[in-house]
Order: structure tokens, then C-alpha cells, then sequence
């Protein structure tokens, strides 16, 4: 793969996007982000409707558009339905794109195969979760694909179980799926049934998310990668991001550090060896995030988290 993907609709999705997934009022920081990236090279942002990124992306795409810097059909941007807007994806996608000042997203994703009450707050509680109803959604996204409002709609955190029901009845197949993924959680079962239905996937949490409440730094300070690292005269993160390219996957690493942004897509000109892979293949796999706040006994569609990524955990 170069260095785009091309999506089962003819799009094409460059392989390394910048993530924002940052609170807004961390507003000035994400927007000078983007501006960065954009200087570096990224044509491929991700944000969410949950983040509160999506103002300050918007933001920075619009004056880099007004200085003639990029065009908009040279920038992929990526944003996603929350749990709360199932019912009304036209309308929250609408929402979403005047945070972005853009009449369309490249791609707009279900953001969890879950449904919460509007008024919930996180971790949620018993009361705050709706039954599912992923056939009723996946129709209001389908809905935004023929209002022009997004360029391609996809899924993310769905198993290959629950993406294999939704082919079962869609209309328009998913053009993605964005999951957490990374060396020490290689998801190869899902890259292969993916790759096998034309679905690309995305790697959110490409590093394992160091330095954050949700993350860890087990892919940072693993010595076999940092070896590797050191070997080819290259940062870890880098060996990382390449891993993920080499296996198909396009990468989402967020970052709001100049350096690390320009580290992070030095990837393109150098390779890992056959070697290189065969080690990493036989690194000890355990998702970091495993989504334990959203299960329980009574009102989540899920009991157990075996449940909720259907025994691919
Ligand atoms: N679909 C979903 O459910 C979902 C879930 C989580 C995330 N996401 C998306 O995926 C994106 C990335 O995921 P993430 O933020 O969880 O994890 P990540 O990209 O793996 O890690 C981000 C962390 O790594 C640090 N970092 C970045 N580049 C580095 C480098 N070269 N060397 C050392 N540290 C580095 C960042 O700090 P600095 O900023 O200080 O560099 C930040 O603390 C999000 O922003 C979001 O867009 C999606």
C-alpha cells in the first residue's frame, strides 16, 4: 500500500491522519495542531462529535482553505455519530459539519455499537442505556451518504460478528472501521475479515495511547519494538505507525507537539524487515481499552465485555 488507501467507494483515505480526540476548550492547542500538521504534510484529520474537536478543526481547515494553502477536496476529514444521536444521524452529522464549516465529511462513522440516553454522563449509569437498534442507525447513515453529507459511512469498536449482521441487511456496506489497534493489539482476525469485505481499518490508539487516563505506555516501552527502533535509527513511535502501514491499516496517532507530529509521519521512506515483523508477531496481545464502564447485568445490550466485542477480546 502506498500512501493512501483506496475505500470500496473509489475514495481514497491517506494512511496517516492527525487525531484530535481532545476536550474543546483545549481549542487554541488543536487548532495550532492542525495548522502544523497541515505544514508537515497531513492530508487525513479524525475527529468526533464527542471529542468537542470539531470547532477547532474546522477552524484551522478554513483558514488554511482561505490561504490557499490546501484545497478541500485535498483533505480527508473524518467525524462520528455519538452514542446520543442514533436516532437522528441526518440531523447530527448537520451539527457536526457547521462545528466544521464543511458542506461534507469524507467519512462519518457509528462511533460505539451503543445507544445512550440523551442527559447521560460518563461512566454510564443503568438508566442512561437504550436498547440497540444498529439496523435503524445504519439506515440514518445511509440517509447521509444520499443527502451528500459525507463522502463514505463506516463503523468503529464493531467485532467481525456485529459487522457481519449489518452486511446482512445494509444497503450501503461500511467503507470502514476504526478500532483500537497497535502491536500489542494486532486484531488480526478483523484486519482479515475486513480485508476480505472491502472495508478498510483504521488503528485509533496507534501507540496505545501513552501518557493518557485511557491508555498505557506498554507500546512505548516495549523493548523488542524500542530495539527495532534503535537498530533502523528511527523513534519508537515510528516503528509503530509503520508496522500499521505495512499490515494495511491506516493510523490516527494524535499528537499536539510540533516534533512528534513531524516524527510521527516520517514513515514513508524507510521499511522494517521481514525480521522486524516475524519479532513483533510474537509480542504478548491485550487491549488496552476494554470497555468495562459499558456492561452490565440489567440495561446494556452487553453483560460482559466478551459480549461486547463478541469473544474477540
Ligand atoms: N473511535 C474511537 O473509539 C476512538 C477511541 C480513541 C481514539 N480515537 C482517535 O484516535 C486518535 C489517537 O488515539 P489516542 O489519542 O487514544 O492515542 P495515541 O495516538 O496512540 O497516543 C496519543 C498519545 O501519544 C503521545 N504521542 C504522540 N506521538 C508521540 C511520539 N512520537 N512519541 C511519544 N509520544 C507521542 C501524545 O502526546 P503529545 O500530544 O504530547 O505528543 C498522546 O499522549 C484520537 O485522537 C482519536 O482521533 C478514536
Amino acid at each position: 500500500m502506498g500512501y493512501v488507501a483506496e475505500l470500496n467507494t473509489g475514495n481514497k483515505m491517506p494512511v496517516i491522519g492527525l487525531g484530535t480526540g481532545a476536550p474543546a476548550y483545549q481549542y487554541e492547542e488543536i487548532k495550532a495542531a492542525v495548522g502544523v500538521a497541515l505544514q508537515v504534510g497531513y492530508r487525513h484529520f479524525d475527529t468526533a462529535s464527542y471529542y468537542g474537536s470539531e470547532g477547532a478543526l474546522g477552524a484551522s481547515l478554513t483558514e488554511a482553505f482561505q490561504r490557499g494553502d490546501v484545497k478541500r477536496e485535498e483533505v480527508f476529514v473524518t467525524t462520528k455519530l455519538w452514542d446520543d444521536e442514533h436516532d437522528d444521524p441526518p440531523a447530527a452529522i448537520t451539527k457536526s459539519l457547521k462545528h466544521l464549516q464543511l458542506e461534507y465529511v469524507d467519512l462519518y462513522l457509528i462511533h460505539w455499537p451503543l445507544r445512550l440516553r440523551k442527559g447521560y454522563t460518563l461512566p454510564p449509569k443503568e438508566e442512561d442505556f437504550l436498547p440497540l437498534a444498529i439496523k435503524s442507525t445504519w439506515q440514518g447513515m445511509e440517509k447521509c451518504f444520499e443527502l451528500g453529507l459525507t463522502k463514505a459511512i463506516g463503523l468503529s469498536n464493531f467485532s467481525c460478528k456485529k459487522i457481519e449482521d449489518l452486511l446482512n441487511y445494509c444497503k450501503i456496506p461500511p467503507a470502514a472501521n476504526q478500532v483500537e489497534l497497535h502491536p500489542m493489539w494486532q486484531q488480526k482476525k478483523l484486519r482479515d475479515y475486513c480485508r476480505k469485505m472491502k472495508i478498510q481499518v483504521c488503528a485509533w490508539s496507534p501507540l496505545g495511547a501513552p501518557k493518557t487516563p485511557w491508555g498505557s505506555n506498554v507500546v512505548m516501552d516495549n523493548p523488542v519494538i524500542k530495539e527495532i527502533a534503535q537498530k533502523h535509527g528511527k523513534s519508537t513511535a515510528q516503528v509503530v505507525l509503520r508496522w500499521g502501514i505495512d499490515k494495511g491499516v491506516c493510523a490516527l496517532p494524535k499528537s499536539f507537539n510540533k516534533g512528534r507530529i513531524t516524527e510521527n509521519f516520517q514513515v514513508f521512506d524507510w521499511c522494517l524487515t521481514a525480521e522486524d515483523h516475524e519479532k513483533m508477531s510474537k509480542l504478548e496481545q491485550r487491549k488496552i481499552l476494554r470497555g468495562e464502564d459499558l456492561v452490565n447485568s440489567t440495561t446494556s445490550p452487553y453483560r460482559t465485555i466478551e459480549e461486547l466485542w463478541d469473544g474477540e477480546i
